[in-house]
């Protein structure tokens, strides 16, 4: 209970991965990056033929996951689906599964366990509010949804996906409607996080600010 978790939360595109990492780094510490987790299980369903909706089935899908992180890949059973994750398609599959109550609860444990020594960063919808409440440290990244869609474009594209900047936009305006209109942990900032709007931030100038944060609560 006394292993420091920084939480950092906010919607979609927002840099929250880019952060999270960047910032455990320089702590050396852990991460969780608690949408894989979402997006395997949506994953792991549509592969078992389990419609996304059918809560019993997913939730039970979701409990039995063999998941494992290995040298920043990520991999089911001994299938590495880092890549697969990405797709836009399973992004949508994620937040479908992640309004289901069943399934947050299958997944609440395994989240609890990535806090390890020294220290953990977690990134996602709910750190704060709901999985590490008691967090010393919590930021909430928002940038505006046209700078978010831009980022995700790149991010496909990088990545060898095709993408169409409209799609993704609307894509990317309907998850963040369903994250934070769901009743079961929806996408708010905790009371106590700091808001971080990084529409016009580069990276390094986040990473710093978090990290002076996390400094002053030492
Ligand atoms: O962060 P990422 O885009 O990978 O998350 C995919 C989806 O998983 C989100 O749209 C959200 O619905 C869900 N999610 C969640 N709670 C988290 C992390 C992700 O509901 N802690």
């Amino acid at each position: 209970e006394d292993i420091p978790v920084l939480c950092i939360d906010g919607p979609t595109a927002s840099g929250k991965g880019t952060l999270t990492e960047r910032v455990a780094e320089r702590l050396g510490y852990h991460v969780l990056e608690s949408g894989a987790l979402y997006r395997a299980t949506a994953l792991a369903a549509r592969a078992a033929g389990i419609a996304w909706t059918d809560e019993a089935r997913v939730a039970s899908m979701a409990r039995s996951l063999a998941l494992h992180f290995s040298g920043g890949r990520c991999y089911l059973e001994d299938e590495d689906i880092t890549d697969a994750l990405r797709a836009e398609e399973i992004g949508l599959g994620a937040s479908a599964v992640a309004a289901l109550p069943a399934v947050r609860a299958a997944l609440h444990e395994l989240q609890l366990s990535f806090r390890r020594v020294p220290g953990l960063v977690a990134d996602g919808r709910d750190m704060g509010t709901a999985i590490f409440p008691a967090a010393p440290l919590k930021v909430f990244l928002t940038a505006s949804a046209e700078k978010r869609a831009e980022r995700r474009y790149k991010q496909l594209i990088s990545k060898g996906f095709s993408a169409n900047m409209e799609g993704l936009l609307r894509d990317l305006e309907a998850r963040d409607l369903q994250d934070k209109t769901r009743s079961s942990s929806p996408l708010v900032p905790a009371q106590d996080a700091f808001l971080l709007d990084n529409s016009d931030l580069s990276i390094d100038a986040s990473v710093e600010q978090v990290l002076q944060w996390w400094a002053q609560k030492q």
